[in-house]
This record gives C-alpha cells, sequence and structure tokens, in this order.
C-alpha cells in the first residue's frame, strides 16, 4: 500500500515537473486568475462613482493625531437595510511631507477577528518622526453642508479631512490638490461577519476550493494624483515604466495591474499581470505639480487600475479642481487601510519620503556590485574550477560563482551532493585566495523526509506554515513534499538565521554567501502556483492577508543569518525572487526568468527603474535570458545594457546552451569582456551611488524624468536611464541596429563615452551604433572616478590608482563625488568611510572632504591616489598644472581616454598627479 502511494506521488510529481519544467511556448494564462475569477476584485470593478455612502463624525484630536469616525450617512435611514458598523479613522502627519492614513474596523463592535497589519515593514525611526498635531482647525470646502477639518502636514502643505462626503486630500496651503482618497466616492470596506446559515462563502479556482472561513473583507478606494501626466511604480509587472490606463473610454479590455507574488512561468513582456513581487507604491509626476507618490502597506492581493481619462463621463462627480489629474482603484482581498501620502514635490523627495517609512537600501558589499556568473547548473567542483580558471584565461574579472539547486544533496537546502561537491570548503577557498565569492541558493521548501534534520526540528517545533485544518501544510516544490517554515514568526526567523551559521551549514565558509528563491512561495500543486489562502500563519493569520509578503520575511531571516554568522560584523548579500516593501533592507532581488528575447532586454528597463522608484535600487535582470537561447548578438548587447544595471549578473536555464564569455568566437569574447570591464572601471562611481541610494532612497539606476523633472520629453522614455545623475545610457534592444535614436536632456551637453565627443542636449540625435557598446553619455559638469585597471575581481582592485574624468560644462566647471569604505563591515555605519567632493572651477580642481563631521568617528583612510585626470572639452593651451599642498607640477598631455583597448582616443590628460585619494588637495592648471 505505502510503495503503491509512493508510486503514485512519484508520477504525480514528475508530471507537475514535467508542467513545471518543459519549454512552453507561453505563459499559461488559465493557470492564473483574472479580475472576473476574482470576486473581489470584480466586486470593487462594478462600483459606481459616489456609491461610498460614509460620512465622517466625532473628529477630534487624540495622541496627537486626527482621529474620527466613518459612519454610514443612512444610518438614520430606517430603511436601509444593511447598515455598516462605523469605522475608526487616524491621520497622522510625519516629519518632511509624509500623511498616514489608518481605516480600520471599530474593535469595541467585537469584529469576529483581528484584521492583519503588516508588522516588520515600517522602520523605527519613522515613528519617531511623528509630529504631534495640536489644532484642528475648520473650514467650508466647496458647497458643502457642513465644515471639513483641516491640519498642518508641512510647510506649504495641508492635509483636509472632508466630512461629508468623505474625502481625505493633501493640498498647497490653500490652494491646489496634490493627492486625495475617496475623491470619486468608490471606497468601500467590507467587514468582517459572523456566517449566516446557508451563506456559502467558499470559492473554487481550478480544482482548489478556498474555505474562505471569514468571508468578504476587502477594501477598495480611490486615489487621485493632481497635476499629473503619468503614474509609476507599483512593482512587479513586465511592462512599460509609465503606467498605461487599464480601464476607460479607448482602452481595450484590460486588466487591472495585479499585486500577487507569484512564480510565473514564462512571464510575458507588456502585461499587467502580478509576477515575482508586490509594492504597492505609486508615484506620480507632471510639469505642472511636480511629484507626490501613495503607498498602501497590505500584504494581501491587490488589484489596482490606473483610469484612463474620461472614464467617469458619466459619473457626475466634479472635482473641485482646475488641474489635470489621474484617477487610479486600489482592491486588496483583506488587511485594513494603512496608507502614506507623499507630497514630493521632486521625484527624489518622494523616494526619500518613502524610504523614511520602509527603509533606505542596505549598503553592499563592494563585491555584490560587481559581475556574477550564474548558471542553472555549475555541475561540480570541476565544472566551477574550470569556469573559474577560464576567467583568468580570458582575462575577464568576475567576483561571484553561483550554485543552483542541483548543488544540494536531493534539494535539501543546506546540504551538498557530496558526490559532485566532495570538498565544498576548499572549493570556495580556492576562489576566495582570487578575492571571489561563491552564492548557493536556499529556498524556503523544506523537503519531507524524516532523516533531513531541518524537518525533523521543524515539524517538532511546530515551526511549518498549517493548512486549513491545521495540519502541516504539505505542498510540492523541487524536493517533492515539502512545508514552508512559517517566517512571519521573529521566533522561526531566528531559528532559520541560525542555520546560516558556519557551524550549522556545513561545508559554508565566510566567502558564501545566499540566494533565496521561490519565497512568493511557489507551490507547484497549489493554487495559481502558490500556497492556498485559507493555509495559517503564527498568530492565527491566514495566508491570504499576508501572502506578499511571505518572501520579504524569509528574505529577511536569510540577511539576518548572515549578519549573525559574522558576527554582526559583516555585511550580508542575500538576493531574493519575491519581495515587498522593505525589502531593499534586506538585499537585492532579480526580475526572475525572463527570456532570451529582444523584447525581455527592453522590458528589462523599465522593470529596474520601477523597482529603484519605489525602494528596491539593488536589482537586475538575468543577463542573456533565462529561458532559449541568446544569439550571440542579442548576448553581447545584453551584457553591455547589464553592465549598468545596480546587480549584474548572468544566469540561464538548465536546458539551454552554455554561454560563458568565452563560447562564442573571439570578436564575441572581447565584446563581453569589454562590457564587463566597462563595469568594473565604474565601480568606484556604482559604488558611491549605492552609499547615496542608503543614505538618500535615491536609486542607483534612476528615469531621466527623476534628473531632468521639467523636461516633458523624458516622462515617458523607458529606454534610456541614468546611472546615478551623471550618466546616460541608451539600450540597444533592435538586431543588427546601425543605428539608435538617443534622447538627451536639455540644458547640458553630453559627452559620447566611447570618444569624448560633446553632444548637444535637449534634442534627439540619431546615432551611428556599431556592436562595440551602447551609447552611453557623461553629463557636462560632472565628474567620473574610475579604476581603469582589471583584475582578477573587483577586491583585487582595492589598492589600485583613481582616474577622474571631468566632463567641462560650458562654463568650464564641473562637480562630482567618490565615497570608499572597507567595503565589507558595517564600520562605515559609524563613521568609517571617506567621502570626497571633487569641484573643478576656475582652472582648478579641489578635493575636499564630504563627509559630516562629528566627533568619536571611526576612522577609515586609503592609501589610494590618483594616477591620471581626464579633462573633457577642455579649451587647449595650458600644458601643466601646479598641485598643492604637495608644492609639485603635473604635465597635461594627451593621453588615451580609456586604457584597455589600444584604438583609444586621446584626451587632455593631467598624467601622474599622484595625490592621495583620502587628502584636501588642489590642482590649478597653468
Ligand atoms: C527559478 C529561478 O527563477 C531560477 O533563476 C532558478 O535557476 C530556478 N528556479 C532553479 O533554482
Amino acid at each position: 500500500m505505502r510503495n503503491v502511494s509512493l508510486y503514485h506521488h512519484l508520477i504525480c510529481f514528475s508530471l507537475l515537473l514535467v508542467t513545471h519544467l518543459t519549454s512552453v511556448s507561453s505563459w499559461k494564462r488559465d493557470e492564473f486568475r483574472n479580475c472576473n475569477q476574482t470576486p473581489f476584485c470584480k466586486r470593487a470593478r462594478s462600483r459606481k462613482p459616489g456609491s461610498c455612502p460614509l460620512i465622517t463624525a466625532d473628529v477630534s484630536i487624540t495622541d496627537g493625531d486626527l482621529t474620527a469616525k466613518l459612519i454610514s450617512k443612512n444610518l438614520e435611514n430606517p430603511e436601509d437595510q444593511s447598515p455598516i458598523n462605523p469605522l475608526i479613522l487616524t491621520i497622522s502627519v510625519h516629519q518632511d511631507g509624509v500623511l498616514r492614513l489608518k481605516i480600520n474596523e471599530d474593535p469595541s463592535f467585537d469584529p469576529p477577528k483581528k484584521r492583519f497589519e503588516v508588522p516588520d515593514v515600517i522602520v523605527p525611526e519613522f515613528l519617531e518622526k511623528k509630529l504631534w498635531l495640536q489644532r484642528l482647525s475648520e473650514e467650508v470646502i466647496g458647497g458643502d453642508s457642513g465644515p471639513s477639518s483641516v491640519v498642518y502636514l508641512l510647510d506649504g502643505y495641508e492635509a483636509v479631512l472632508r466630512h461629508d462626503p468623505f474625502e481625505v486630500f493633501v493640498r498647497e496651503k490653500g490652494g491646489k490638490r496634490v493627492l486625495s482618497l475617496n475623491s470619486n466616492g468608490l471606497f468601500d470596506f467590507e467587514q468582517l461577519k459572523v456566517k449566516k446559515e446557508g451563506e456559502d462563502w467558499e470559492e473554487r479556482f481550478r480544482g482548489h476550493t478556498d474555505t474562505r472561513p471569514y468571508g468578504p473583507q476587502s477594501i477598495s478606494f480611490d486615489v487621485s494624483f493632481y497635476g499629473a501626466d503619468f503614474v509609476y511604480g507599483i512593482p512587479e509587472h513586465a511592462t512599460s515604466l509609465a503606467l498605461k490606463p487599464t480601464s476607460g473610454p479607448g482602452v481595450e479590455e484590460s486588466e487591472p495591474y495585479r499585486l500577487f507574488n507569484l512564480d510565473v512561468f514564462e512571464y510575458l513582456h507588456e502585461s499587467p499581470f502580478g509576477i515575482y513581487g508586490s509594492i504597492p507604491v505609486m508615484i506620480s509626476h507632471g510639469r505642472a505639480r511636480g511629484t507626490s507618490g501613495f503607498f498602501w502597506l497590505n500584504a494581501a492581493e491587490m488589484q489596482i487600475d490606473v483610469l484612463g481619462s474620461g472614464w467617469d463621463a458619466e459619473s457626475g462627480i466634479a472635482l473641485p479642481s482646475d488641474q489635470s489629474q489621474i484617477d487610479t482603484l486600489w482592491m486588496s482581498e483583506a488587511g485594513v487601510i494603512d496608507a502614506f501620502f507623499f507630497v514630493g514635490p521632486g521625484p527624489k523627495d518622494v523616494v526619500r519620503q518613502y524610504t523614511s517609512v520602509t527603509g533606505t537600501p542596505a549598503m553592499p558589499q563592494f563585491f555584490a556590485t560587481a559581475y556574477h556568473q550564474c548558471r542553472w547548473n555549475y555541475r561540480d567542483e570541476e565544472d566551477v574550477a574550470q569556469v573559474d580558471s577560464k576567467f583568468d584565461e580570458y582575462d575577464i574579472p568576475y567576483d561571484v560563482l553561483w550554485l543552483d539547486i542541483e548543488h544540494t544533496d536531493g534539494k535539501r537546502y543546506f546540504t551538498w551532493d557530496r558526490v559532485l561537491f566532495p570538498h565544498p570548503e576548499e572549493m570556495q577557498n580556492k576562489l576566495a585566495a582570487k578575492g571571489r565569492h561563491m552564492v548557493t541558493i536556499v529556498d524556503p521548501h523544506i523537503k519531507r523526509d524524516e532523516s533531513f534534520h531541518l524537518h525533523k526540528e521543524a515539524t517538532q517545533k511546530g515551526y511549518y506554515v498549517k493548512d486549513a485544518t491545521g495540519k502541516d501544510y504539505d505542498g510540492w516544490c523541487w524536493p517533492g513534499s515539502s512545508s514552508y517554515p512559517d517566517m512571519l514568526n521573529p521566533e522561526i526567523r531566528s531559528w532559520w538565521a541560525d542555520k546560516f551559521s558556519l557551524e550549522n551549514y556545513v561545508g559554508s565558509t565566510p566567502s558564501l554567501y545566499i540566494w533565496n528563491d521561490m519565497n512568493e512561495p511557489s507551490v507547484f500543486n497549489g493554487p495559481e502556483v502558490t500556497m492556498p489562502r485559507d493555509a495559517l500563519h503564527y498568530g492565527g493569520v491566514e495566508h491570504r492577508e499576508l501572502h506578499n509578503a511571505y518572501g520579504y520575511y524569509f528574505h529577511m531571516a536569510t540577511a539576518d543569518g548572515l549578519v549573525k554568522r559574522g558576527d554582526g560584523k559583516v555585511r550580508p548579500f542575500v538576493l531574493s525572487r519575491a519581495f515587498f516593501p522593505g525589502s531593499q533592507r534586506h538585499g537585492a532581488v532579480w526580475t526572475g526568468d525572463n527570456t532570451a528575447e529582444w523584447e525581455h532586454l527592453r522590458v528589462s528597463v523599465p522593470m529596474i527603474l520601477t523597482l529603484g522608484l519605489t525602494g528596491i535600487t539593488f536589482s537586475g535582470a538575468d543577463v542573456g535570458g533565462f529561458f532559449g537561447n541568446p544569439e550571440p548578438e542579442l548576448l553581447v548587447r545584453w551584457y553591455q545594457l547589464g553592465a549598468y544595471y545596480p546587480f549584474f549578473r548572468a544566469h540561464a536555464h538548465h536546458d539551454t546552451k552554455r554561454r560563458e564569455p568565452w563560447l562564442f568566437g573571439e570578436r564575441n569574447t572581447e565584446l563581453m569582456k569589454e562590457a564587463i570591464h566597462v563595469r568594473y572601471a565604474l565601480l568606484p562611481y556604482f559604488y558611491t551611488l549605492f552609499r547615496e541610494a542608503n543614505t538618500s532612497g535615491v536609486p542607483v539606476m534612476r528615469p531621466l524624468w527623476m534628473e531632468f523633472p521639467a523636461d516633458e520629453a523624458t516622462f515617458s522614455n523607458d529606454e534610456a536611464f541614468m546611472v546615478g545623475s551623471s550618466l546616460l545610457v541608451q539600450g540597444v534592444f533592435t538586431e543588427r541596429a546601425k543605428h539608435a535614436s538617443v534622447y538627451l536632456p536639455s540644458g547640458q551637453s553630453w559627452y559620447y563615452l566611447n570618444s569624448g565627443t560633446a553632444y548637444k542636449g535637449g534634442r534627439t540625435h540619431k546615432m551611428e551604433v556599431s556592436e562595440e557598446s551602447i551609447p552611453a553619455f557623461q553629463r557636462a559638469g560632472t565628474i567620473i572616478p574610475r579604476k581603469d585597471r582589471f583584475r582578477r575581481s573587483s577586491t583585487q582592485m582595492e589598492n589600485d590608482p583613481y582616474t577622474l574624468v571631468i566632463a567641462l560644462n560650458s562654463t568650464q566647471e564641473a562637480e562630482g563625488e567618490l565615497y570608499i569604505d572597507d567595503g565589507k563591515s558595517f564600520e562605515f555605519a559609524k563613521g568609517a568611510y571617506l567621502h570626497r567632493r571633487f569641484v573643478f572651477s576656475n582652472g582648478k580642481l579641489t578635493s575636499s572632504n564630504a563627509a559630516p563631521s562629528a566627533s568619536g568617528k571611526r576612522q577609515f583612510s586609503s592609501d589610494c591616489v590618483v594616477e591620471r585626470i581626464i579633462l573633457l572639452g577642455y579649451s587647449p593651451g595650458p600644458k601643466s598644472t601646479h598641485i598643492e599642498p604637495a608644492n609639485q607640477k603635473a604635465e597635461i598631455e594627451l593621453g588615451p581616454l580609456y586604457l584597455r583597448n589600444g584604438r583609444s582616443p586621446t584626451v587632455f590628460t593631467i598624467r601622474k598627479p599622484n595625490v592621495r585619494i583620502a587628502d584636501d588637495w588642489m590642482i590649478q592648471v597653468l
């Protein structure tokens, strides 16, 4: 009998694997629910504008917050058959232009269950920034019959709670609106109730039944962005940067943008379908107003409509505003309203405001910002050694070699297949000797195997997520029958974190870092390839309530594990596929299983830009495309673009042909090597940008409009992007391209990276492109630090000298920055770093300290020197320089722009100034 059942399981599992693994030609749409098959979405979408019956009552200031009740206007109407209990509303105001709005059920009415509020996402510092509201002023808005409440938000901004009809909005003081909620009266809050006889709350989809023991509990409302030309954000979708309307006149039948973390096999580009991660943050931008943002902290399935202009033509609601606006509809299956309004007014202000709530991106280790080589799978130790030595043979730098699931003993994470990997420590140490690192994969599904210690322990301790009947949930994933640790529980996260100690993770060494995959979580035989919504977590929380945050907690626990392993001294590196607001604090993410197609190369840009706008700057797409075999030209173009992704990793499915950079003939190897060299040369610049992100939330890779917010031509451009504020990169997304149209934003000229030639801004240039590179430009007025010598790994470049590239503007001025620390520890957080500012003006380059001065700071120094200073756009004449305080001379000569390839153009170069990077100095051109 046992054997029969085992046999049956094996067959089932093989079938599941086959369906999951075989390369089908396209995404299996039917496996996933659309809005019509999702009752809460269908209900919310069918509501009519103005249907919200709520008004505000009992408004007061309590504990520094504005509090009120939302009651049904029809309560007084005895004919109303479905009165709703009052809801409690709280508005709090935080420093820096952040308004927080909470709406939940009133506990004094004893709802059958406490609704889930997502813990551990908001950073404690944010709570300390609450402003203690003192005063409420009243004002009659428009033709309202009664007053509304007005509170201070930020100098120049106010928040208004309109009583009847219920509405919340932010406006410039006494003037124009910025953001609002429920202006279109679409607000609805389904209250929990006790099931009545005969009521059927179950939902069925493709053979799966969701018992829904608490019945309908969804929430929906509209949010309007004023003075907006476009809205952006709400990753993760494989679609354009500027979000297209999903409903309204002229919009073909479209699904809303879905936020539901799913393992979508072969996802499509150009689709509002939700994939691996969810960040309910939308940002609007327009010439009239600037930038504003909205964030809903809620981990249940969400659907968001961008309503095209004219969607409400028949609603009869005229908003009291002469401003252009974009309306959106937000719908979630469960949870509460915990929403944040960000006033901007600039793009960088909004990301700063958002990351003040959920935290800024973690500072990565230096090596993690370099090039990563991955494949499913590097077979065995010999394969690893060969790949590693080939990089040396071809003189291509790389920093990290990755091992996918096959390195384990039967997909039991934290173990090794001892036949293929008999000496894991030795293998890692060999890499480490060249300054390289290794990453292994650790997924959340634990093989249900009695002899597997992790499973035994998790079972005994009751650490698994439970199914609706209270038994350990059993789903299918790579190892077959699997269970999933309940990462919502801090005790379980701490237990998990301990598994990464060198002692517990046998065969690991300090140079090993981690990859968290399948953490949506992916369950091959679950509804929509994930966990059933009625599965149960810590504290009786239903999976439906926290689904989108499961991967986030898993990522957090893993990153904490690496911190613990290093005794709190070493920065972790963990790559995660699933994500949620706050993931930026725990590591990097990537865009999952893309395909080796030009359109996937193209869509990687808006996908990464969108992640950056919503806090997650350390992200990238699989270089080369995960599925399929890229033509060499596509692969080369992908390397050329990927070299500018914040996270730069090549990866491929096990069914694909091997594609390490030396396998496509000498010329292609040269081209890929050159792309990798571009990244390595720019590592000091990238690292400086990661530090900027770490302190301000401003992403490394930015949409053009973030740097040029007044230039309308940039607003929907998602084929080009900025790396920091100094570099503009234009992707090449077509085969055999001979030209590329490159829009260079206005106000300045731009130096073509390849030649040093200046191009005018404010226009589109038809650039000739060759196979050698994709167009990239340095903005006039900037200084970029580079390291031009190539080693085996970034770690080995530590003591190498710098090159400064000065791109002069029309007044012969420029400035730039450089951040350096030990690249590894947390000492930087105590002040152990160098932050230099370079300014070129009046023919003089100065280097000064840009770090804020604070006493008792830890020290960091560097013996590196500047070996070359390149002057782009310099009017010829002078031949030499005078250096202070050394009182020395350095010559200006024509030298190569790049040391790495023979045919480099020549540019004015200050040769061997040999000033120390750590010091203050001045170089005067004579
Ligand atoms: C799915 C991931 O997205 C992919 O990158 C990985 O190679 C496979 N799982 C196998 O672990």
